[in-house]
């Protein structure tokens, strides 16, 4: 089982962050065993920026089709540390294993920490 918090860290380092300075990258692995990465995309129009996991999410939809689901994933910002954002637990929602059981992976005063996206997001929003 690869790392990914290197992989997230290095593409952290090519983030497009020129509006806030917060370099982040994310690397996660399907339940297809490949492995996807991105980082965050700023814009003048700030409403238009990408956050890094949803960049990386929207890659391996694009590679994998819609049944793509996220085992794992992990976020490194360079200076800075935190969990997911809210907009984009919605969407590892939406790619999560059963039960919400898939694994996110963040720094804390430097230690990686681990919640499943159940933890993360306890009441998701959903179309019955
Ligand atoms: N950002 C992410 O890439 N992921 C998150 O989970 C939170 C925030 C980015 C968006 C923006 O480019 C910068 O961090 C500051 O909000």
């Amino acid at each position: 089982m690869s790392d990914l918090l290197p992989l997230a860290q290095t593409l952290a380092k090519r983030a497009y962050a020129p509006y806030s300075s917060y370099q982040v990258g994310c690397a996660l692995e399907t339940s297809a065993g490949k492995i996807y990465t991105g980082c965050n995309v700023e814009n003048a129009s700030y409403g238009l920026t990408i956050c890094a996991e949803r960049n990386a999410i929207f890659r391996a939809v694009a590679e994998e089709g819609p049944g793509m689901k996220i085992v794992r994933l992990s976020v490194v910002c360079l200076g800075h540390e935190f969990p997911p954002c809210g907009a984009c637990r919605q969407v590892i929602a939406e790619f999560s294993l059963p039960h919400g059981a898939t694994e996110i992976t963040f720094l804390r005063d430097g230690e990686p920490v681990t919640m499943t996206i159940a933890e993360l997001l306890p009441a998701t929003f959903a179309l019955k």
